[in-house]
This record gives C-alpha cells, sequence and structure tokens, in this order.
C-alpha cells in the first residue's frame, strides 16, 4: 500500500522537485500540501505550489497556506537562493484554482486526524506550521508515523557556516520538533549537498518541447548567486527532493540514530548539534545539563541511486 504523506514546503526550486517526485511516485500517496514563509513570502509559496502541482496534474492534492513568518524573528530573503519569485524564473501557468480556505496548521490537524493510516509528514521548509500545529494539537502525534525533514546538518551549514537555512529560518520551531516526540528523520546537509543530476542530463531536459522535462531541466540548471548576484556554477542538486526519495529507497541511505538539538543563542543560532561522540554524556560531568532530541540522521547516500531514482520517476524516458 502506498504510504501516506502529507508535504510543507517554501516553493522553492527544490521543494518543486520534491512536489513532482511526490505526486508522481505509485508508493507515495500525497494527500496534501501545507506552505510556510522561507524560500519566498507565503502568497508566492503558496502561487508557485499550485502551479508545479498543476504541471504534475495534480490538481486533486489539496494546497494550504500557513504561516507567513517564523515564530519570532521576521521572515528573511532567500531570492539570491531561488530568485524573486522563487522558482529562478522557470515561468509555469497559473492554477486554475485557490489554496483551501483554512490555515495550515487546521488543515494538518484535520487531515492527519482523519487518516485511517498513520501519516508521513515531509517538512521542506522552516519548521513553523509543524511547531505550531504539534503545540496546538499535540494529539496527532498518534498518528504521525514519523517526521521527516530536511534541515540540519551534522557538518558544514548553508545560511552561516554552522546553520542550514530550513533550521536557521525559525530555529524554535525546529527545537519545538525536536521536543515532540514523535520519530524523526533528519535529511540534512550531508546528504543533500550530494544528490545531483549530471549537467548534460539537466540541459538536455531543459531544452524538451515538452512542459514537465524542460520545466525539471531549467529548476536542475539554475545557478545559487553569490551575494552580490553574480550566478554561481551548475550544482544540479535535487535537493528536498532527495528527502521525498528517502522514503521509497530507505537503504540507499546511510543513517545513524543520534542525539540532536538546536542552537538558539549567538552566531550558532540555527545550527543543528549532533552528538557523534564515541562516549556521549560526558557534558553532565562538566556540569552541563541540556535536552537532546532522538534522530534518525542521514549520514550518507548513494547518490547516483537517488538521482536515478528521481529522474525515473518525473521524467521517464525523457
Ligand atoms: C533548504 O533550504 C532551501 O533553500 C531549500 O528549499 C531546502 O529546503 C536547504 O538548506
Ligand atoms: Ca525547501
Amino acid at each position: 500500500m502506498a504510504i501516506p504523506v502529507i508535504l510543507d514546503v517554501d516553493t522553492g526550486v527544490d521543494d518543486a522537485l520534491a512536489l513532482l517526485f511526490a505526486a508522481a511516485h505509485p508508493e507515495l500517496d500525497l494527500i496534501g500540501v501545507s506552505c510556510v514563509a522561507g524560500n519566498a513570502s507565503l502568497e508566492r509559496v503558496v502561487d508557485n505550489t499550485l502551479r508545479v502541482l498543476a504541471l504534475a496534474g495534480a490538481t486533486d492534492v489539496p494546497v494550504a497556506a500557513g504561516a507567513s513568518r517564523p515564530l519570532i524573528e521576521p521572515a528573511r530573503d532567500a531570492g539570491h537562493v531561488h530568485g524573486a519569485d522563487g522558482l529562478a524564473g522557470v515561468v509555469l501557468p497559473p492554477a486554475d484554482r485557490r489554496a483551501e480556505p483554512e490555515h495550515a496548521v487546521e488543515f494538518l490537524r484535520r487531515t492527519i486526524l482523519a487518516h485511517p493510516e498513520p501519516v508521513t509528514l515531509v517538512a521542506l521548509a522552516p519548521q513553523t506550521n509543524l511547531a505550531l500545529l504539534l503545540r496546538l494539537h499535540p494529539e496527532v502525534a498518534a498518528n504521525l508515523a514519523r517526521i521527516v525533514f530536511m534541515g540540519g546538518s551534522a557538518g558544514v551549514g548553508n545560511a552561516t557556516a554552522l546553520a542550514e537555512f530550513n533550521v536557521w529560518h525559525d530555529p524554535e520551531a525546529a527545537s519545538v520538533v525536536l521536543g515532540s516526540g514523535v520519530p524523526l528523520f533528519m535529511y540534512g546537509l550531508d546528504v543533500f549537498n550530494h544528490v545531483a543530476v549530471p549537467r548534460e542530463r539537466a540541459q538536455a531536459l531543459a531544452a524538451s518541447v515538452e512542459p514537465l522535462p524542460s520545466a525539471v531541466g531549467w529548476l536542475l540548471d539554475h545557478r545559487i548567486a553569490a551575494p552580490d548576484g553574480t550566478p554561481g556554477d551548475y550544482l544540479g542538486w535535487i535537493g528536498d527532493a532527495g528527502a521525498v526519495c528517502s522514503l521509497v529507497v530507505p537503504d540507499a541511505l546511510r543513517v545513524e540514530r543520534l542525539p540532536v538539538r538546536v542552537e538558539l543563542a549567538g552566531y550558532g543560532r540555527g545550527q543543528t548539534v549532533v552528538d557523534r561522540r564515541e562516549h556521549p554524556g560526558e557534558d553532565a560531568a562538566h556540569g552541563l545539563t541540556t535536552e537532546w532530541a532522538t534522530v534518525d540522521v542521514a549520514l550518507g547516500v548513494d547518490a547516483e541511486r537517488v538521482a536515478g531514482l528521481f529522474l525515473d520517476t518525473v521524467v521517464p524516458g525523457a
């Protein structure tokens, strides 16, 4: 039976790739999408999400708009990464429908509780919606199989030298999710930064006359600009889509169950501290007490296999 999945997105170049994969893979049942500000404004994220789902032919998947800013701080601009429109200039026709009338938190509550099977919630964005959901309606935890989140890192950051964007954008929200008691799977930069499509393949897709392969090619070929606007090199990352692929091919990832916490202060704000020591717990001997969540952390990936799964699913034969 297909896995019931809800995606929480800030579409976003690679959220778009994730939506296309989730809508296309037969082992996934995409039962809803919630939107949050992150890569672009909430309004833009909702519009992009509806357009991408229309491109996928998934116009029956409900979409709900959630938080327009993080819990505490104002929303930040990620235009240098995803373009001013959040889709790196890839123009998709407007969708002929609107988001659900209810707030994403209420949509998530209702959808999760109504489903006959435990739902997998995949967070590909700042975790503001999830934190609000888990605080307002903790009863949903009983019908969540797990939360799979793209976020954090056991090593290098991207938004700062230490912090990954999704966690950095709303660290308090990520901290609430880590403390929720729901089983957690972290698809962080340790794997996110490795799953890529070769440049020639992306450019061949971009040259297609068919709208879907063409859009996928352009999304893969978009370059992350430097802060001064200089376009970056080709990366070809499938990004957030890799976290959704991990639901289908869990054995393509090397995973360790590790203590994780979020740093909330100073330059390290938004860093996920992943305790990889041989003998954790010495902190207590030094008088340091802190709360750790136990998280399945992806530390390695068969990148070729995951990228191949993505292409075979989203653009078969193209
Ligand atoms: C994450 O932030 C966004 O740029 C991407 O969509 C991804 O979810 C990577 O840090
Ligand atoms: Ca994202």
